[in-house]
């Protein structure tokens, strides 16, 4: 199982027949009319905008090789492949709209019924799609941060500096990785231009946080004291590999409050889970909203 090594779910048992699915929704609808509910999403529940995850339904090695902290800071060379593929790959993530299920997601939250989500993405997709409460557990790719000063920028002005630096550049995207990185050839990685930061002259980083680096205390704070509170906690569209959204998994159980994971594929946390669910989440938040009922909201 490649770098799922540790993983221990029962992938067999979670193929349901059509009416133990409908069973199962209808469990997991009895845990979500009791409200309190935290989301804990991942790149699953963006795929259905076109934004590739890095694992897959089998759980089997990432495709591409994310940046890491260290390469990063390491290197001119590595920001600059960094910057380029990016400054092409953005694009694409930017154009990406809301799913079916980023809406479900916002609707529950509207409804009363999920108080917080905390998603491992990076793409801005459940804020697009209405989404509130919403911790940005990795950062965005929205914000690019000064490594030197700190301050933080739009994206949308460095994309046009980047552009002014690059008006004779182009170059061909043979495919997009997660997180916004075109697959350029090596050559046209190097006539790229990177700009620094136009208060200090520092490296520009995207406010996001990479492989290697920690994601800041407080936010992490801030997610234990999300999910201790919560009733119920919901996991959509992650495997779970990364340590950095799993803990809340493992401080839920720890805890005794209860998981639900939809997600296809094995996960990390299923043997922490009541309720598995191995389904596309577009259609099954769908057809949880419809089975919750209209409006209803949790009694407090
Ligand atoms: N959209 C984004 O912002 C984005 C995209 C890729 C990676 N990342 C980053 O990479 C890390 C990856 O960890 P992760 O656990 O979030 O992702 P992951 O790639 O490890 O896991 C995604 C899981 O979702 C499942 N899945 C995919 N499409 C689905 C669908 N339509 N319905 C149900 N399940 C589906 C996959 O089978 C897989 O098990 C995160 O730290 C995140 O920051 C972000
Ligand atoms: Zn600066």
């Amino acid at each position: 199982m490649g770098d799922m090594s540790d993983a221990t779910g029962t992938v067999g048992e979670r193929r349901d027949a059509p009416e133990r699915a409908r069973a199962g929704l209808a469990a997991l609808a009895d845990l979500v009319a009791d409200g309190d509910v935290v989301v804990l999403s991942g790149a699953g529940l963006s795929t259905e905008s076109g934004i590739p995850d890095y694992r897959g339904e089998t759980g089997r090695k990432r495709r591409a090789e994310p940046m890491t902290y260290q390469t990063f800071t390491g290197s001119a060379a590595a920001r600059r492949r960094y910057w380029a593929r990016s400054h092409l790959g953005w694009r694409h993530v930017a154009r990406a709209a809301p799913n079916d299920g980023h809406r479900a997601v916002a609707e529950l939250e509207r409804r009363g019924l999920v108080g917080g989500i905390i998603t491992q993405n990076v793409d801005g997709l459940q804020q697009a799609a209405g989404g509130h409460h919403v911790i940005e557990l990795h950062g965005s790719l929205d914000r690019v941060m000064c490594l030197s000063c700190g301050r933080r920028t739009s994206r949308e002005v460095l994309d046009e500096r980047l552009a002014a630096a690059n008006r004779a550049w182009s170059a061909e995207v043979s495919a997009i990785n997660p997180d916004g990185d075109a697959v350029l050839a090596d050559e046209e990685v190097a006539s790229f231009r990177v700009v620094d930061c136009v208060d200090c002259g520092g490296l520009l980083k995207p406010d996001v946080v990479f492989f290697g680096e920690n994601v800041p205390k407080s936010r992490v704070d801030e997610c234990y004291a999300l999910t201790g509170r919560a009733g119920l906690l919901l996991v959509l569209g992650s495997s779970l590999t990364v340590l950095s959204g799993y803990r809340f998994v493992r401080h839920a159980a720890r805890l005794g409050i209860p998981v639900a994971i939809i997600n296809q594929g094995v996960t990390r946390g299923d043997e922490h889970a009541l309720v598995t669910f191995d389904a596309p989440l577009g259609p099954t938040l769908t057809a949880l909203l419809a089975e919750l009922g209209d409006g209803s909201f949790a009694s407090r």
